[in-house]
């Protein structure tokens, strides 16, 4: 059967333009943003449709407990922090968490990176007050400057063109370090960051990149040629934000030529944030009609009918691998608000991912005024997570974590316990609170652990 056939009759990458769009800026020239719309849809995609193809099959094996998903990366990505060493870092911090769930759990971890274009943010109020002043909140480097200032904030299209380029520049750079030689497993010890290297967690990984290193030479011994085995040398990678600016999504869709399918080419999961999941709004009408695999987030007030009217719409024949649903309930919540949903939608026959957001139901302002987050309660959401998902016998397929390969301290917490008072050190988000690398290790420790007693 032409796949053509597979998704909403007569759907076209504008057919979301009659229905309401939650989240989209005012763009005060209109003229100028039909010009670059114009330009990206000249320009070559980002990723294949091939690619998005090859994840949906690991999501497909996901679905079926054969596999773990980690999606790992910025709340929000800048055009300032854009360098070599902060990709190769977030890198390293994903390549460590993915052996250490990997080898907690036996099965592989699929490594979807929120990179080369998460940059566009949904936000809470449309504006912010400062001293009395009132602008346009920030909402991504796509659309707006950080600085609190009217010239700064006012969005502008140009941005749209400069995010493409620095995606497909990190791309570059993602490709170039997955398939190049720095993934390689028998580095595994190189991954180890030095500020890292002497912590517990850094010991605790030290010791597990040994176990490796010495499970390689068994092999070696053995007569296998590990040199020809490329699955030891090279990683797939692949990459996933919020598909939140539907003007720019839409003009980076493509046809497939092998399938004659839409693709939205702009990465190769694109997910619903839990503002933009509206059944009837422009964002699901956008995505039902996309080959790629889609996310959604589901927040504490999704009621089982939302879930499985989503899952009837993005995935109406219920293709395994098609669509992942990410929890982010907050870890008081969790405990009722996830299982009615995860009764509902296995009722419903639909085969989804279930994963974990422990971040964005767990964020609260500190009373110094940073917005952070506690591992804690992180951790405690990723426990509610396995304990709701094994009482309703379905595999916890994955977790969506918002991180840095750095030394920040946005979240509290932490073997090292960041502090209240520390939070000030180094704050450099332009979004949500970030997962350190410290902090990422622990957490993946933590999940290791119940993913092993889970299998
Ligand atoms: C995010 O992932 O950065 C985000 C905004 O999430 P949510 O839509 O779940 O709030
Ligand atoms: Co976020």
């Amino acid at each position: 059967m032409a796949t053509a056939e597979l998704f909403a009759d007569g759907w076209r990458p504008d057919s979301w333009h009659d229905r309401v769009a939650a989240q989209q800026p005012d763009w005060p020239d209109a003229g100028a943003l039909d010009d670059v719309l114009a330009q990206l849809r000249t320009f070559p995609p980002l990723v294949f449709a091939g690619e998005a193809r090859s994840l949906q099959e690991h999501l497909a094996s996901t679905q079926a407990g054969n596999a773990f998903l980690l999606v790992a990366g910025d709340c929000a990505e800048s055009f300032q922090a854009f360098s070599a060493d902060s990709i190769r870092d977030k890198l390293r911090v994903i390549l460590q968490m993915s052996v250490v769930l990997m080898y907690g759990s036996g099965v592989p971890t699929v490594k979807v990176a929120r990179i080369a274009g998460q940059f566009s943010k949904p936000r809470s109020a449309p504006t912010e007050t400062r001293d009395g002043v009132t602008l346009p909140s920030f909402r991504g480097d796509t659309i707006n400057d950080f600085a609190f200032d009217a010239r700064a904030r006012r969005p502008d299209p140009a941005r749209l063109l400069r995010a493409y380029n620095q995606s497909a520049a990190t791309l570059n750079l993602v490709r170039a370090f997955t398939k190049g030689g720095f993934a390689d497993l028998t580095r595994v010890h190189a991954w180890n960051q030095e500020f890292v290297a002497s912590s517990p967690e850094g010991q605790r990984y030290e010791e597990l990149a040994g176990e490796i290193e010495r499970a390689l030479r068994f092999m070696r011994a053995c007569g296998i040629d590990l040199e020809t085995e490329l699955q030891l040398h090279e990683v797939d990678v692949w990459t996933a934000h919020e598909a939140l600016l539907l003007g720019f999504e839409e003009a980076m869709t493509r046809r497939d030529s092998i399938t004659d399918d839409w693709y939205d080419c702009s990465a190769h999961l694109l997910w619903l944030g839990e503002r933009t999941r509206r059944l009837d709004g422009a964002h699901v009408e956008f995505l039902a009609g996309v080959h790629n695999p889609i996310g959604v987030k589901l927040g504490p007030t999704t009621t089982p009918e939302e879930a499985v009217g989503l899952c009837e719409r993005l995935n109406p024949r219920r293709i395994p691998g098609r669509l992942v649903l990410f929890s982010r309930m907050g870890a008081d919540k969790i405990a009722d608000a996830l299982p009615p949903l995860l009764r509902a939608v296995h009722l419903g026959g639909h085969p989804v991912v279930w994963a974990c957001d422990p971040m964005h139901g767990n964020t609260f302002q500190h009373e110094s005024g940073y917005k952070t987050r506690r591992f804690d309660d992180i951790m405690r959401e990723v426990h509610e997570f396995f304990a709701a998902c094994g009482r309703a016998d379905v595999w916890p397929g994955g977790l969506h974590v918002e991180l840095t390969g750095e030394n920040v301290t946005e979240c509290l917490g932490g073997a090292d316990a960041v502090l209240g008072a520390d939070l000030e050190n180094k704050y450099e988000t332009m979004c949500d609170p970030r997962l350190n690398a410290r902090q990422s290790l622990d957490l993946a420790f933590e999940t290791a652990a119940l993913l092993r007693s889970t299998r």
